[in-house]
Order: C-alpha cells, then structure tokens, then sequence
C-alpha cells in the first residue's frame, strides 16, 4: 500500500509509522487518519510487528487536526460524518489496536496530535516536546478524547486549565504530570522508542496483549472488577508454554526463547 501521509517502515520485530506533512505541521486531515488507521490495522495482524512507534518530526508530532479542512464545516457536516472519529472510527479504533503503540513525540503534540498521541499507549517525548489542548483558541473544544484522557492522565485540575486556557505544556512538566512516561534527549528519541519496542516485541505476544489489555482497562472498570480480570488473565498466562519458558530460562540462568505459544 502506498501513503502519501506517511512513512512506513518495518524493522522486524517493530514497525515505525512517521507521519509526514511537515509543511503544515503534520496537522491531521481526514486523509492522514484514514491513512494512519489503514497502517495500523494492517500492523495488527501482521506478525512481523510485535510493536509500534508512532512518531513526526523534530518540529512537530501533528498540531492538531487540520484547521483548514475544518474551517468550512457544518455542524450538519460533522455531526453526520461523525468527525472526527468517522463512522468506522479512527482514534478509538488507534486506541484500540491489539499491539502496543509507543507514540515517539517532539515538538507539537497539539489539539488532535496531543489526542492522538493519548490514544497510543504510552508517551515518550524529546525535551522539546510541547502539549496541549489550544481548541479554544480557535473558537471550539476537543474533539478526539482530549477532555477524557488528558483528565484521566494528569487530573482534573490541570486538564481543566489546559483545556480552558489553551496553554502548553513543556516536556518536564509533561513527565512531572504523567502525560508521559520518560523525556530524552531529541537526538536519541527514536533510538530510546525503537529500543522500548523491540523490547516489549521480544517477549510473549499474548502476555503482551493481556498486559496492555489489562492495564487499558484500568480506566474502565470499578477496581474489584479490574483486579479480578487482572488475575483470570495473569492465571491464564500459566496455559502458555511461554510462562513455562520465562520461568525455566530464569532458574536456569539462561535467555528465554519465547514462540508465542
Ligand atoms: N491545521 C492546519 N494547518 C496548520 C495547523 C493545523 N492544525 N497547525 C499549523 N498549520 C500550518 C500553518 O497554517 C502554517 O501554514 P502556512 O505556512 O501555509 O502559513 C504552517 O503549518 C506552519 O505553522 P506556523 O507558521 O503557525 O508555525 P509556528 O511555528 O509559528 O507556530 C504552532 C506553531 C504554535 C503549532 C501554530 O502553528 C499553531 O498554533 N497551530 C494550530 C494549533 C491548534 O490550534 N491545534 C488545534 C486544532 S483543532 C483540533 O485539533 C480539534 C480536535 O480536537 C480534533
């Protein structure tokens, strides 16, 4: 399949998605979350992808959905096209994808950027990373998950002011506040979430999906019920030859070989 949005690589056992508009920011038009969805549902059965890094450029991760497109819509044209989810879904869908996503952010991670890169699974930013909620700005509010997941990642207060003010957020406060679960150096951002991937590709796939299944959920359920679906998952990880190899490989001071299996 050919993109005109995005780079698609495949570094067995990960796959990097690079969105690519740079010219306006990577500012996310219909086109390039249909582009992206199309990627990442591919992505998610396809074997040679045990994770993904989804990322832009040094300037911008995506500033938001695109203003231009936006600016001639109806309600009528939104409310009926369902935007900017889109009838078959496009964030919750992103959100909702089997393998683990690592959004990689530098620069803007703005509006819809700042959304998108909440619906992946974990955020590792460049010390130039910059997050925000600016919808009120530009006379509207946030339309892709922003007042739910910033909420549910760094509190009410906080996600409030954002939302209200329209103000950003820099890379340090981002980690201090839980938006994100490290800050690097902008040189060494794709190394550091090329490494994390290839990392968490190198273990047990259905451990894996249990575990992102599982930790996801925590937003969803009452905790008596989470933890209980956290422990029929953790017990149904003894049906895996896998758990038995992580163990044998640990008591035998060896390296285990996992088969998915
Ligand atoms: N949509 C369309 N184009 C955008 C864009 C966007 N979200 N963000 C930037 N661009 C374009 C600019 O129009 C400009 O294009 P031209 O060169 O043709 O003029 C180009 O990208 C470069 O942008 P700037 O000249 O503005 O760059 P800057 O460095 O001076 O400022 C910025 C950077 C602070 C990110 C600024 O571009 C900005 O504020 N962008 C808009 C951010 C925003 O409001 N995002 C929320 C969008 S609404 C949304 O996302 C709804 C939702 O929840 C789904």
């Amino acid at each position: 399949m050919n993109y005109q949005y995005l780079l698609v690589d495949i570094q067995e056992p990960i796959g990097i998605l690079t969105i690519n508009r740079p010219e306006v920011l990577n500012a996310l038009s219909t086109e390039v979350m249909r582009e992206l969805v199309t990627a990442l549902d591919a992505w998610e059965t396809d074997d040679r992808v045990g994770a993904i890094v989804l990322t832009g450029n040094d300037k911008a991760f995506a500033a938001g959905a695109d203003l231009k497109e936006m600016r001639v819509k109806s309600f009528a044209d939104v409310f009926l096209a369902d935007f900017p989810e889109g009838q078959r879904g496009a964030w919750s869908r992103i959100a909702a994808n089997r393998k683990p996503i690592i959004a990689a952010v530098a620069g803007y991670a703005l509006g819809g950027g700042c959304e998108l890169a909440m619906a992946c699974d974990f955020i590792i930013a460049a010390d130039n990373a910059k997050f925000g909620q600016p919808e009120i700005t530009v006379g509207t509010m946030p339309g892709a998950g922003g007042t739910q997941r910033l909420t549910r990642l760094i509190g009410k207060s906080k996600a409030m002011e954002m939302c209200l003010t329209g103000r950003f957020m820099d890379a340090t406060e981002a980690e201090r506040t839980g938006l994100v679960s490290r800050v690097v150096a902008l040189a060494g951002l794709m190394d550091e979430a090329t490494k994390t991937a290839a990392k968490i590709a190198s273990f047990s796939r259905p451990t894996v999906i249990m575990i992102k299944d599982a930790v996801s959920s925590a937003d969803e359920l009452p905790l008596s019920q989470g933890i209980l679906a956290e422990r029929h998952a953790f017990q149904s990880t003894f049906a895996l030859e896998d758990q038995k190899e992580g163990m044998a490989a640990f008591l035998e001071k060896r390296k285990p070989v996992f088969k998915n299996r």
